[in-house]
């Protein structure tokens, strides 16, 4: 008779069409029931069409059919709502009170510095009036789905995003709403999308303290912020705006990154501050939270986000973020069920 785990195994290579990712993987699988060498598969439909659905019970069984003493295969689907199907661990918001600081493009490198260790990622682009998540990993897919919800798209390394950009007839089109609109997509990307298992969701914020922060910061279980900062002066003192904000509603800043620090002059390597002197510690401070690390203005990591090819950026700044935003991402799983959740919403 076949055991749980070779079920499951065999499982493991059956990719869902249209989104490339194992029923394992996407959390589909809710139940196995063997008697004998019948197998009974109960698996979640999850935002999958009828035409989904009829393929997969045809490859089920195929695959498990390879399996020795396996005589029957049946595959039911049941319905399920996002709510009862995902199980993500721990929620990041990326904030800032200044635009174009960065904040979009440390919330791609935190992913994929998290992807990079093995982690299960999923992006969520809380901005909803200048999405720029898509672009930067080069994706335009539209999410698949049906009435109860929508599965995300998959980035090349895995990362599974969902963006209004991916939603739109044309990612050109510009989106003109006002708060209440703003807010109801972000919680409907919270609530009706089947992010399934994962380890870390980071959640692109807009700039400013005003409504679509405080919606993600009051709908979600947040557990911790990073915030993005310049050297320029304008800049620390919004930040400052922002991490005010945070610690009102009463979450914990897990770092400060400080962003476009300084240019490295191709063939001297000397350092130019072009935004003036370094403001990170002083930012760092006012949030109580560690400098997680100063990233350089990099022509080459410009290039690679105008190309949606952020994924495959290395350097050594990017290594130095790597190693602090991942072990502070990991203290913030691990505290999940401390102090830094028990204030949220
Ligand atoms: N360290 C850097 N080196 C080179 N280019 C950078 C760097 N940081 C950001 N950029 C570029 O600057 C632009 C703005 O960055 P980004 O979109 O991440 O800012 P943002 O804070 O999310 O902006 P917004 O407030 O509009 O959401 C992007 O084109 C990005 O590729
Ligand atoms: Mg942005």
């Amino acid at each position: 008779m076949p055991t749980q785990e070779q079920v499951k195994d065999a499982l493991r290579y059956l990719l869902v069409p249209g989104v490339m990712r194992s029923i394992i993987a996407l959390n589909l699988l809710k139940e196995v029931e063997i008697i004998d060498g019948k197998v009974g598969l109960t698996l979640f439909s999850a935002g999958l069409g009828e035409g989904t659905q009829e393929w997969l019970k045809v490859n089920a069984q195929e695959a498990l059919e390879q399996l020795t003493e396996v005589t029957k295969v049946s595959t039911e689907f049941v319905e399920s709502t996002p709510k009862e199907f995902n199980k993500i661990d721990s929620v990041i918001a990326i904030m800032s009170g200044k635009g174009g600081v960065g904040k979009s493009l440390v919330t791609g490198l935190s992913a994929v510095a998290l992807a990079r260790l093995g982690k299960k990622v999923g992006i969520l682009d809380a901005d909803i009036t200048g999405p720029s998540i898509p672009k930067m990993f080069g994706i335009n897919t539209r999410p698949i789905g049906n009435a109860s919800g929508m599965l995300p798209t998959i980035s090349p390394m895995g990362i599974e995003i969902i963006s209004i950009n991916l939603l739109l007839e044309h990612e050109d089109d510009a989106v003109i709403w006002r708060g209440p609109l703003i807010s109801g997509a972000i919680k409907q990307f919270w609530e009706e999308v089947y992010w399934g298992q994962l380890d870390y969701l980071l959640v692109d914020l807009p700039p400013g303290t005003a409504d679509a922060p405080l919606t993600v910061m009051q709908t979600l279980p947040v557990n911790g912020v990073i915030i993005v900062s310049t050297p320029q002066d304008l800049a620390s003192m919004v930040v400052r705006k922002a991490v005010s904000m945070t610690q009102k509603i009463g979450k914990r800043i897990l770092g400060v990154v400080e962003n476009m620090s300084y240019l490295e002059v191709p063939d001297t390597g000397k350092r130019m501050e072009i935004f003036g002197k370094s403001r990170g510690k002083e930012v760092a401070d006012a949030a109580g939270a560690p400098l997680l690390a100063q990233l350089p203005i990099d022509p080459k990591l410009a290039a690679l986000c105008d190309a949606g090819e952020v994924e495959k950026y290395t350097s050594e700044a990017f290594d130095a973020f790597s190693e602090a935003f991942t072990e502070i991402a990991l203290k913030s799983h691990r505290s999940k069920d401390g102090e830094s959740v028990k204030t949220t919403s």
